[in-house]
């Protein structure tokens, strides 16, 4: 008996020191997994392409990445709230109370008949469509993606005040996601790389689709370059709550990005960022992965990563610049330590955005 133990332990451990692979499960697409779980994500990934996001990195992607954004962060130690645990749309009705939460009333509603259809839980199907949405946005890195979270129990606390505003100040906003989920000032704006792929719809609701970067459908660094810019205009006839000046005419800068970048907590951070696509993705993809876990065990969950795709790579004509009629002299140096990297502006006359096709 010790002799067969002791050989199953010694198999035991040759396993997990050579690394000898463990079965894979075959999913009915021919698709190999680690986890036979996971193989029902890919029906949700063959439907949600082209009948949710119309495969493309547009309106639609740019919502379901704000909305598991908002579903994550309502969650602290102290006050509550179930982190990312699909609670922004089973409790909607008190969740879309907040004004943090105005306009998620949309891609909610484009994700609940899919969540139906295929029977996952919203907590998990807000983190996945995410990932999913990334991967339709060029220079994107692959966020992967963990299933398992359960039904939510509640809905994040009332009153509002655990979704950051635009208007509120670096230090709250530093403190807030700090409590949510650990995250360091420079988790923070790897974070806000979302921004680049990102615009408004109710700050200035004159103006729906209005881009915070001048490319907002590829995942780039222009947006840690362009809201360094000097703040020349408003892109619309009023400035909405917690808007700034942007640079580029028919583009948004929100106050809180703005401060951001200028802020001695996270501006060295922001610069960094700047034509640092490599170091934005790795960034991003790490501080993105705990938000989507905020609220849960890892060790409870499965990790389904295989199942997202990877984005395109950004065209190579899609190099880090100035937008047209700008210049170096236009950027607000922050960073006390090093200057901001030097960018060429584009040719032609001065750079105006379009809106982003509304869905
Ligand atoms: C930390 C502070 C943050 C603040 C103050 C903030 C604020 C905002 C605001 C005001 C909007 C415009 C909403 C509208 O009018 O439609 C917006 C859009 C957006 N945000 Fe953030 N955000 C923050 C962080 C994040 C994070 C961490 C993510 C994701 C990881 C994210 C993803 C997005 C996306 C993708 C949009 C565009 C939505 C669309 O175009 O429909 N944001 N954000």
């Amino acid at each position: 008996m010790f002799f067969l133990s002791t050989a199953l332990v010694t198999l035991a451990t040759l396993r997990a020191v050579y690394g000898t692979p463990m079965p894979r499960a075959t999913c009915s697409n021919g698709k190999t997994v680690a986890n036979a779980q996971c193989c029902q994500w890919f029906p949700v990934l063959e439907d949600i392409l082209p009948n949710m996001f119309d495969n493309e990195c547009g309106d639609d992607a740019h919502g379901a990445l704000r909305l598991s954004f908002h579903d994550a962060i309502g969650f602290s130690p102290s006050g509550g709230g179930g982190g990312a645990d699909g609670s922004i749309i089973v409790f909607q009705d008190q969740e879309l109370q907040f004004p943090a939460n105005a306009g998620l009333d949309d891609p909610i509603d484009t994700e609940v008949p899919f969540i139906k259809a295929h029977n996952v839980t919203p907590g998990d199907f807000i983190q996945f469509a995410a990932a999913v949405s990334l991967s339709l946005c060029p220079g994107a890195p692959n966020v992967g993606f963990v299933m398992g979270r359960p039904m939510p129990k509640a809905p994040a606390p009332a009153p509002d005040g655990l979704v950051p505003e635009p208007f509120d100040s670096v230090p709250k906003i530093l403190a807030r996601m700090k409590d949510a989920g650990g995250f360091t000032p420079t988790d923070v704006v790897a974070l806000l790389a979302s921004h680049s792929v990102a615009g408004a719809d109710t700050v200035d609701p004159t103006i729906p689709g209005t881009p915070f970067d001048s490319t907002p459908s590829v995942f780039d660094t222009q947006v840690f370059i362009e809201v360094q810019l000097r703040g020349t205009q408003f892109p619309g006839p009023q400035p909405g709550q917690g808007e700034v000046m942007s640079a580029v005419a028919g583009e948004m800068r929100l106050q809180s990005d703005h401060l951001l970048a200028r802020d001695t907590a996270t501006n060295c951070a922001w610069q960094s960022f700047a034509g640092n696509l490599g170091g934005m993705q790795t960034a991003f993809a790490s501080a993105f992965r705990r938000m989507s876990m905020i609220g849960h065990n890892p060790s409870s969950l499965i990790d389904c990563s295989e199942v997202i795709p990877d984005a395109p790579p950004l065209p190579a004509n899609a190099g880090a610049h100035l937008p047209a009629g700008q210049n170096q002299g236009d950027i607000e140096q922050a960073c006390a330590t090093k200057a901001f990297p030097t960018f060429t502006a584009q040719p032609g006359p001065a750079t105006t955005v379009p809106a982003i096709p509304q869905s």
